[in-house]
């Protein structure tokens, strides 16, 4: 029997519940072949805050360390927005991702069929989209130093550093080159080359490091006319890579071609244990109503499969049950529009119907 470690950070708001719901799925998928996982449950963000007066304890950081993988949910919430520094919840979430070192953040943006007319964009814009959104998730100008704000002058001021090293470029490059290979083999890199000094950097090298590798097309795209092009014609791109902050702001937009953020997974990934979230944040304005959508995290975990546990039968068992169940017509509410074929969910009434559709997932004799 296969066992892995498992870290589960729930965190504030609706984490929690799609976190446990997406938990079961996970679970049941595995045991399907014979695979345990043992998972240890830390509070993270602001719950660690109120109980340990830190989002993210050391304790907390070392289990991720030790663990095979690291599933999140969201954290931060009103109730914590007054907190500054290193106190936020958010600086908890990057205190993680800096010390696991999961320097690529791969968000994969697809478009399921039953979908395409939940969008705000018209169905013959969206359907078929499929990219990945490769963001770099351990620098630029969420890490840059220095960083400073001075009220004590008399015209204050404020400012943060976005800084790449070479290294640091090359190796998240390598990650979207390595997924586009197996895609359409097409890579846009994005970035602010008609002003800032740090994208010209950036796409001089990445063009120097696709030099050094066949059989992938590279485009360069500025970030204002990607944000156009992604509800223009979302369809032109294959993967996307970018900088830590044009990506955070370019998935939410790309989020919405699948007509709910609810629905887009995240894995972020380095050279030890990754860590896998939904893209959404905390809700605090439905947490704890049973009314969040939990596909987003229920596809997380398929990436935490492929990516972490090299499981790649359970993450298409899991990726095909998330289907089976939009197939059958399940909705929570941000994904419902109304349709007769449609049935409005809870958030763990439809964990069990991802449960029931992956009853109906044959597995493969070999597996
Ligand atoms: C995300 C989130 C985080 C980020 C926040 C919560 C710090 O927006 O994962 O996209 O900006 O990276
Ligand atoms: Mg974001």
């Amino acid at each position: 029997m296969k066992k892995f470690q498992l870290v589960t950070l729930p965190g504030d708001g609706i984490g929690t519940e799609v976190v446990e719901g997406a938990l079961k799925v996970l679970k049941d998928a595995c045991s399907r072949y014979d695979i345990k996982l043992e998972v240890q449950e830390f509070p993270f963000g602001g719950r660690s805050f109120d109980q340990h007066g830190t989002p993210a304890t050391d304790d907390t950081i070392e289990a991720c360390k030790a663990s095979d993988a690291v599933l999140l949910g969201a954290v931060g919430g009103e109730k914590w927005d007054h907190l500054t520094g290193a106190d936020r919840p958010e600086s908890g979430l990057l205190r993680l991702r800096s010390e696991l070192g999961v320097f690529a953040n791969f968000r994969p943006v697809r478009v399921y069929p039953e979908l395409a007319h939940a969008s705000t964009l018209k169905p013959e814009v969206i359907s078929g989209v499929d990219i990945l959104i490769v963001r770099e998730l351990t620098g630029g100008i969420y890490f840059g130093k220095p960083r400073e704000t001075n009220r004590s002058v008399p015209d204050p001021y404020s400012f943060d550093t976005m800084r790449y090293h070479k290294s640091e470029i090359v190796r998240v490059a390598e990650k979207a080159f390595e997924a586009a290979i197996r895609r359409d083999g097409r890579v846009c890199s994005v970035d602010k080359a008609n002003v800032l000094e740090s994208s010209r950097f950036w796409r001089d090298t990445v063009v120097e490091f696709a030099g050094s590798y066949s059989g992938v097309e590279l485009q360069h795209m500025l970030v204002d006319n990607c944000a156009m092009q992604l509800i223009r014609h979302p369809k032109q791109f294959d993967v996307i890579l970018t900088s830590n902050l044009f990506g955070d702001i370019l998935s939410d937009e790309a989020a919405m071609l699948t007509g709910s953020i609810g629905m887009l997974p995240s894995a972020s990934i380095g050279n030890g244990p990754g860590v896998y979230e939904p893209v959404h944040g905390s809700a605090p304005d439905i947490a704890g109503q049973d009314k969040a959508n939990p596909l987003a995290t229920i596809a997380s975990t398929a990436l935490l499969c492929r990516y972490s546990l090299n499981l790649e039968q359970v993450a298409r068992d899991i990726e095909q049950a998330i289907e089976g169940t939009l197939a059958a017509g399940y909705r929570t509410g941000d994904i419902y529009t109304g349709d007769d074929k449609e049935t409005l969910t809870g958030t763990m009434e439809m964990c069990d119907r991802v449960l029931d559709a992956l009853e109906n997932v044959e597995k493969p004799e070999t597996a």
